[in-house]
């Protein structure tokens, strides 16, 4: 098959795109290479892959013998209140829209990311995908105006909620990555409020594995939640992370973050039960794989 990737140098659309190039596909890997974080940071993430860097609000995809499109570019990070909402919107949904619009014309499949942050606060937990939203952050909000553009064009579209993505090449703005450097370096972290507030961790080749099943077997117009088995509040994770790297982590606790949710815990029933997806990679085995990554990365920058 010959796929699109868009985002393919970021942290989740580089490992999809190298997978999918090992499973024999043929990829076209699109990335603006925007500099929300360090531009050579991508261009590592990319290396094996021949990008096009266009600017998706601006130039239309060319699906011309595209069987699918993955459109994972977009502004990411949940704490998006203040001066950067333009680009939140200019990179969610107006970048979106234009693949939509695109895809919809030539009536290609999108499988597109979306983010546990359109549940907010959630009504409850473990949170299923009809539970009404209720996004408290500008990023948040973006994403769920993307799972309704995808609606109101009645799109072969397939929407994926991934809950906190972590593993090798996580963005540097991330938690688990900034633990990581900082266990590396002997530097410290700022942890938002108390360390309470959880997650439900997932695994990056848990993340790849689902969206190929989405491409290649989901119903169209369907959500998904893609979230990690194990919940775990920040303070756990810490410890989990102390124990693999053998060292102690200098903390810092700040002001909570205003954007934040307290917890999120994924409901994964419909994907196990339509794709027979569940997340494989256990967070005491996903985040050593992480440090192995960040420890090397640092000791040969
Ligand atoms: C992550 C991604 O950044 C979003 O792009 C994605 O859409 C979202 O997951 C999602 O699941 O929808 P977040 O859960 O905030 O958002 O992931 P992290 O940045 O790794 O933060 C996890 C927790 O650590 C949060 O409670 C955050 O407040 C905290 N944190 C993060 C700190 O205490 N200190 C830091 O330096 C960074």
């Amino acid at each position: 098959m010959r796929y699109v990737v868009t985002g393919a140098a970021g942290f989740i659309g580089s490992h999809l795109a190298d997978t999918l190039l090992e499973s024999g596909h043929e990829v076209v890997a699109v990335d603006c290479l925007t500099d929300y974080y360090d531009p050579a940071e991508k261009e590592e993430n990319a290396r094996g892959l021949d990008l096009l860097r266009i600017d998706l609000a601006e130039v239309p995809l060319d699906l011309d013998g595209v069987d699918g499109v993955f459109h994972l570019a977009g502004q990411p990070g949940v704490r998006s209140f203040g001066e950067a909402f333009p680009l939140y919107l200019r990179r969610n949904v107006l970048a979106t829209q234009r693949v939509f619009d695109t895809a919809a014309a030539a009536r290609v499949r999108v499988v597109f990311a979306s983010s546990s942050s359109v549940y907010g606060e959630a009504e409850r937990y473990p949170t299923p995908e009809d539970t009404v939203p209720h996004p408290i952050s500008p990023y948040g909000i973006t994403k769920l105006a993307c799972e309704q553009l995808a609606r109101a064009y009645g799109l072969d579209a397939v929407g994926l909620r991934y809950f906190t993505v972590y593993g090798p090449r996580q963005r540097p703005d991330m938690l688990f990555r900034r633990i990581c450097d900082a266990l590396a370096t002997g530097g410290t972290i700022e942890i938002y409020g108390t360390g309470e507030q959880s997650r439900s961790f997932t695994e990056v080749g848990d993340v790849v594995a689902a969206t190929i099943a989405a491409m290649e077997r989901a119903p169209a117009g369907v959500l998904y939640n893609v979230g990690g088995g194990d919940e775990a509040s920040l303070l756990e994770a810490i410890a989990l992370l102390e124990e693999i790297s053998g060292r102690p982590l200098d903390v810092r606790h700040v002001d909570r973050a205003r954007g934040d949710v307290r917890r999120t815990k994924a409901d994964v029933t419909r994907i196990r039960e339509v794709l027979s997806w569940e997340p494989a990679v256990t967070l005491p085995r996903g985040l050593e794989r992480m440090w192995s990554w960040a420890s090397a990365r640092v000791a040969t920058p």
